[in-house]
């Protein structure tokens, strides 16, 4: 089994949680591949036939993204846009190919746990923030398997090494 994560951080030099993340993901090339949009796709416009041969040759598909404004970075909604074409991804003429396919998110959040509560800050959970993501996945008829999260600024070490052994199990389990 192995695992596409396609990762949208625009600053990911300054970024704790997600160049974390990497790093770990990185020690284990025969489970994941790596797949950092930002890196790969600076400035020019997304090679849709090979984005789509990355997803179709993964059992599962992961979007890693820090949470900006309640969603992901714009480059992980212009790649869905372009890559969840119809006829590939949706739609009659051959648009079964994220069919049964186990998609999840795993993000990162400014904010803690207690904002996203029903009775916190936010009033939703980051789930229901997210729901869009999932509407997506279920229209494409994918398998959905919910988000992986770190909540919270200033990461300690020992924080993010317990998260991480949380999104390696999660990833696992997928
Ligand atoms: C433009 C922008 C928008 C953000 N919006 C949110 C937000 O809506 N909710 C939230 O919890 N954090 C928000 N944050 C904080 C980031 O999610 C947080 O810093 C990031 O996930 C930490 O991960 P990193 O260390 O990999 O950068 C925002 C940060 C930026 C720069």
């Amino acid at each position: 089994m192995k695992t596409l994560i396609v990762i949208a951080h625009p600053d990911i030099d300054s970024s704790i949680v997600n160049k974390y993340w990497i790093e770990e993901l990185k020690k284990a090339p025969e489970e994941f591949t790596i797949h950092e949009l930002y890196k790969v796709y600076p400035t020019e416009p997304f090679d849709i036939k090979h984005e789509q041969e990355l997803i179709d040759s993964h059992d599962h598909l992961v979007l890693q993204f820090p949470v900006y404004w309640f969603s992901s970075p714009p480059l992980l909604k212009k790649w869905l846009d372009e890559v969840f074409l119809e006829g590939w991804a949706h739609g009659p003429n051959g648009g079964d190919k994220l069919k049964n396919k186990k998609i999840a998110l795993a993000v990162s959040a400014g904010s803690t746990a207690d904002d996203y509560s029903i009775d916190g800050r936010y009033g939703h959970t980051l789930e229901q923030m997210l729901i869009p993501f999932e509407t997506t996945f279920l229209y494409c008829k994918a398998d959905y398997r919910s988000i992986h999260a770190f909540y919270g600024e200033d990461p300690s070490n020992k924080e993010l090494e317990h998260n991480m052994k949380n999104y390696l199990t999660f990833l696992r389990n997928l």
